[in-house]
């Protein structure tokens, strides 16, 4: 890139935070200014969150930064957090303002708290793992980006010694709540815990816990003793003396779950667009353009006819000026003009195409291929890859 008319070598990163650190590749130093900002310390006894964070006053974020009343899409709709935090306290979920009005939305790196903590853009990102595209030859980058707004609480461990299993609690609250719910009522993706014991013996859950079972990953890392105090909490037994003298832990808190904030359509709270495409001149800092990327049929909104979507994969472009990218969770592949974000194609994935596309030349004719994995954010999973031929003279 170019600073003051002198070429340089740079490097650059995306963040899941949604900015763009920009250094010179040989020597790190920044290329626009990084201000250490203050932050608020954490509630959580204990807890020491460190004061300040580094950001680049240059470029602006790609995603918003806080979740205010005025950003949100449909303040008094019922607010459903993948289902966790009403869930577990088996309350009806409040209207998304009212969620909003009682969690904390004090924008990023302010530490988690007990009643609730959005991240936004979420737990994903802002950009996520395929990363940006560059155009060395004008110094463009291209990211696609998330705006979704998730809530993550921490919950007090019971580290009561008069309980039957003393540890038990503590280690299932620290090691499974975070998948199973804060009281193992389930979240998506990982079902209740609660009546587990009459299907399981022990120490079939103890085999669970080390070596997993289908999609759950095992914990190959806890001790025999751990295993078996979070097994003799679960099946609700008394953990002999051997077990409970050894595994009571001091750890304070463990997270009672997170999850995106959506209304009752599934549709995330703020208002679209929910995903991005950005071209940013790394030069200057400034966008060139952003459009809305994806779209979400269901939504029958005639003031937002494209309301972009939460999207994982990255963006590749062609010397010929067209970027591509699926990442979608409407399971589309689009093609989209460098120079001014101009949507000229798009076609229906076999599932969505949660990758980044890679394009190959043969004989002279261009290809594109993207593998439809699908699977994320609800939708059906697939297992194709999906070739296109570019046009012979692109
Ligand atoms: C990363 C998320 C995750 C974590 C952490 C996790 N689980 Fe799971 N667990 C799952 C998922 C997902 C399944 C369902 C797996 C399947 O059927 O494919 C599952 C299934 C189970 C089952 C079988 C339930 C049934 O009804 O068939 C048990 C028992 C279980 N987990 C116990 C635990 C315990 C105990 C811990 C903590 C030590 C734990 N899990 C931590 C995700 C997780």
């Amino acid at each position: 890139m170019e600073s003051n008319g002198k070429k340089i070598p740079a490097v650059a990163q995306v963040t899941k935070s949604g900015h763009v650190f920009v250094f010179n590749r040989l020597t790190g130093d920044p290329l626009f200014p990084i201000e250490e900002k203050a932050y608020p310390s954490s509630p959580l006894e204990g807890e020491k969150a460190y004061a300040t964070q580094p950001l680049p006053v240059k470029p602006a974020p790609f995603s918003r930064q806080q979740l205010t009343e005025n950003d949100l899409y449909a303040p008094y709709r019922p607010a459903i957090v993948d289902d966790f935090i009403d869930k577990e306290q088996n309350l009806d979920p409040p209207p998304v303002l009212e969620k909003l009005q009682r969690v904390t939305s004090k924008g990023q790196f302010v530490p988690i708290d007990t009643v609730g903590t959005i991240l936004y853009p979420g737990a994903d990102g802002g950009a996520e793992w395929g990363g940006a595209a560059l155009d060395p030859r004008t110094a463009t980058m291209y990211v696609n980006a998330n705006e979704m707004a998730w809530i993550m609480r921490m919950k007090r461990i019971n580290n009561n010694a008069s309980d039957k299993s003393p540890g038990g609690e503590a280690l299932t609250q620290i090691h499974c709540a975070r998948c199973h719910g804060g009281a193992l009522q389930g979240l998506a993706g990982a079902p209740e815990l609660q009546t587990v014991k009459e299907k399981f013996s022990l120490n079939t859950i103890a085999t669970i816990v080390t070596k997993g079972i289908g999609t759950m990953p095992g914990m190959p890392n806890l001790s025999d003793t751990e295993v078996d105090a979070i097994a003799h909490f679960i099946s609700g037994k008394e953990a002999p003396e051997s077990i409970s003298s050894t595994t009571k832990t001091q750890v304070p808190y463990a997270v009672a779950g997170f999850g995106r904030f959506k209304d009752d359509r599934g549709f995330p709270v703020m208002k679209p667009p929910w995903g991005t495409l950005n071209a940013i001149n790394l030069n200057s800092g400034e966008y060139l353009w952003t459009v809305p990327l994806g779209h979400e049929e269901k939504l029958n909104d005639p003031a937002i006819p494209v309301s972009g979507t939460e999207n994982y994969g990255g963006p590749v472009i062609t010397a010929g000026g067209v970027l591509f990218i699926a990442a979608t969770n409407d399971a589309k592949i689009r093609a989209f003009r460098l120079s001014t974000g101009e949507l000229l194609w798009e076609d229906q994935l076999p599932a969505g195409g949660y990758a980044t596309p890679a394009t190959y030349q043969i004989n002279n004719r261009q290809f594109l291929v993207v593998a439809c994995g699908g699977g994320k954010m609800g939708t059906p999973s697939g297992d194709e890859y999906r070739a296109y031929a570019l046009p012979p003279d692109f």
